[in-house]
């Protein structure tokens, strides 16, 4: 079975965008594929965070991971922290990184442009990533768009490393959904609906409150022409309420144009709203009974317990060829 492994920021609240881009899709992939997915905690503190808001954030995720249907029977899963080998692989790939190559991320150049906070680690990030995906041998990384060219950036790294010391990594392929890759912001649909957004008018939260969803999505940005179809050029908040539906409901999108071709926006609109609200009613329910219990601390454990013989073993065969240590 090929292995694939992927992970989620606690660096904001996982919103509706994180759902439909990310982990209803590593459920999918749970019945095909060996997975491994955890909290990459470390790269939440690239940027400024509050302890006890970081430390809630790591437990609610895995939480809300497992109420989306990951299954904990089928999939390995882990806090990046608890596990030593992320960051000390991360250093010897650092130093087989180029500055160049580095400094081309554009997710680095859009944070850093904005001219505050920016840490070393917030550049270093992506090969942090490169080791998080290598220690693991993963063969694919589902992802959203956004994290393509950190992939190809792990790739690169994995391609060096194997050609100058012999055959260490499996070099890892991106796996990049189709539909519902990039949900975007409702209040500004040409921007991606974020989970670190200021304000979390245009975002819909997973633990949003049925009363809140209904609101944010009665006010969505949309546009006067009056008629619905896709077209995330000229109508992105239309279209990105259409890619909304037709993920929730999984019908192909030509059949959601389809079926409101004659309604107007406020019916469309409640539609949307409807379909959100029973798809996160059902996972708020498992939540609650998962985020106090035991159980939570023992699916943790196991995947600390197993992810650490595995990184131990490629760890020590990279720092063997590097020529480290005795
Ligand atoms: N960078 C990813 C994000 O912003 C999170 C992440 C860290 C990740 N390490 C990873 C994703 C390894 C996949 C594989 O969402």
């Amino acid at each position: 079975m090929k292995r694939i492994l992927t992970g989620l920021k606690p660096s904001g609240e996982l919103t509706l965008g994180s759902l439909i881009g990310g982990i209803s899709q590593t459920v999918k992939y749970q019945e095909d594929y060996e997975s491994f997915i955890f909290v990459p905690d470390l790269h939440a503190i690239t940027v400024e965070q509050d302890p006890k808001t970081l430390k809630e954030r790591i437990r609610k995720n895995v939480a809300l991971y497992i109420a989306c249907g990951v299954n904990p029977e089928k999939n390995t899963i882990y806090i990046q922290s608890d596990n030593l080998y992320h960051a000390n692989l991360s250093w010897v790939l650092e130093c087989h990184t180029y500055m160049g190559e580095a400094s081309r991320m554009t997710q680095y150049k859009d944070k850093s442009s904005k001219g505050e906070n920016v840490s070393v680690g917030l550049f270093t990030y992506p090969i942090l990533m490169a080791a998080d995906i290598l220690l693991y041998d993963a063969d694919f990384v589902p992802t959203g768009i956004d994290q393509k060219q950190h992939v190809e950036l792990a790739r690169n790294i994995a391609n060096r490393f194997n050609n100058k010391y012999g055959k260490t990594f499996v070099v890892p392929e991106p796996l990049i959904p189709e539909v519902g890759a990039k949900i975007m912001d409702l209040q500004n649909p040409t921007q991606k609906m974020s989970k670190s957004a200021d304000n979390y008018k245009g975002t819909i939260l997973l633990l949003d409150s049925e009363d809140v969803i209904r609101k944010k999505i009665a006010s969505a940005v949309t546009d006067s022409e009056g008629r619905i179809y896709y077209d995330p050029e000229n109508k992105p908040g239309i279209s990105n309420l259409l890619t909304i539906y037709s993920c929730l409901s999984k019908m192909p999108l030509k059949d959601v144009e389809e079926k409101f071709k004659e309604s107007n926006y406020g019916d469309f609109k409640k539609e949307v709203a409807d379909i959100i609200v029973n798809t996160l009613t059902t996972i708020q329910e498992k939540y609650n009974n998962l985020i106090n219990s035991s159980k939570l601390d023992e699916i943790l454990d196991d995947g600390k317990e197993k992810t650490i013989k595995i990184a131990k073993e490629k760890y020590d065969a990279v720092i063997k060829k590097v020529g480290l240590n005795r």
